[in-house]
């Protein structure tokens, strides 16, 4: 997959005041700091695209990327930022939820996951969340150059043993590097896949 051309389409507050939903979108969503506008950059090969900080709560709104003018990249705010205010915390949480779980052109929302830890609370009810709000999910586990080839095997395999007492079948699942790269033709390789299956069902209308 080549990206010819990436543009910034701008920041949302909400559902309703997003792009038209007629291009297939790919979201990134997960805890605060997991590492969503990261991936991105890495993804687009643009450093600075998605604004990126070691403080948690940087993304706030839903930023659009369009690439080759034909699909969309969402970055999303992250959910469970503690020193966050609670009033702050329900609005973004109603904002993402409202985005995935309404949001006609959502293709796949990618759940970023810290490969570092076991499978964290919050995490589990998000994912058991998308589950029951039928949102198209991958997981993506973060932050693979943090952790030896071994740790980083244990510590996937527990959390998707933790996974499976809530999932028949575990969604599928790529591991990430924004430091190394790991992970990017392989992240980038499913979702050409993704858009040939949307353009092709959209032909067969
Ligand atoms: P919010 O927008 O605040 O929800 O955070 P986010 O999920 O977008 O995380 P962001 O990409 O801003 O990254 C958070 C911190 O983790 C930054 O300091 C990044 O440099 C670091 N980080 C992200 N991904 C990786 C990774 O793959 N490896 C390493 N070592 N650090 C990473
Ligand atoms: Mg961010």
């Amino acid at each position: 997959m080549t990206m010819t051309d990436i543009e910034f389409k701008g920041s949302f507050p909400n559902l309703k005041s997003c792009p038209a939903d007629e291009k297939p979108e790919f979201a990134f969503i997960g805890r605060s700091n997991v590492g969503k506008s990261s991936l991105i950059n890495m993804l687009t090969n643009r450093k600075g695209l998605a604004k990126v900080s070691v403080t948690p709560g940087k993304t706030q709104l839903l930023n659009f990327f369009e690439i080759n003018g034909k699909w969309y990249l969402v970055d999303l705010p992250g959910y469970g930022y503690a020193r966050q205010s609670k009033e702050k915390r329900a609005t973004f949480s109603t904002m993402i939820r409202s985005y995935l779980a309404q949001r006609n052109s959502l293709a796949v929302a990618f759940v970023l996951i810290d490969s570092r830890h076991p499978l964290q609370k919050i995490d589990r009810e998000f994912l058991q969340w998308c589950g029951t709000a039928q949102v198209p999910v991958s997981i993506v586990f973060t932050k693979a150059d943090k952790l030896s080839q071994l740790q980083l095997q244990s510590n996937i395999s527990a959390i998707q043993q933790a996974l499976l007492q809530d999932w028949e079948a575990l969604p599928d699942f790529f591991i990430s590097s924004s430091e190394s790269r790991q992970g990017r033709e392989e992240i980038l390789l499913y979702i050409q896949r993704v858009i040939d299956v949307y353009s092709n069902s959209l032909q067969d209308v």
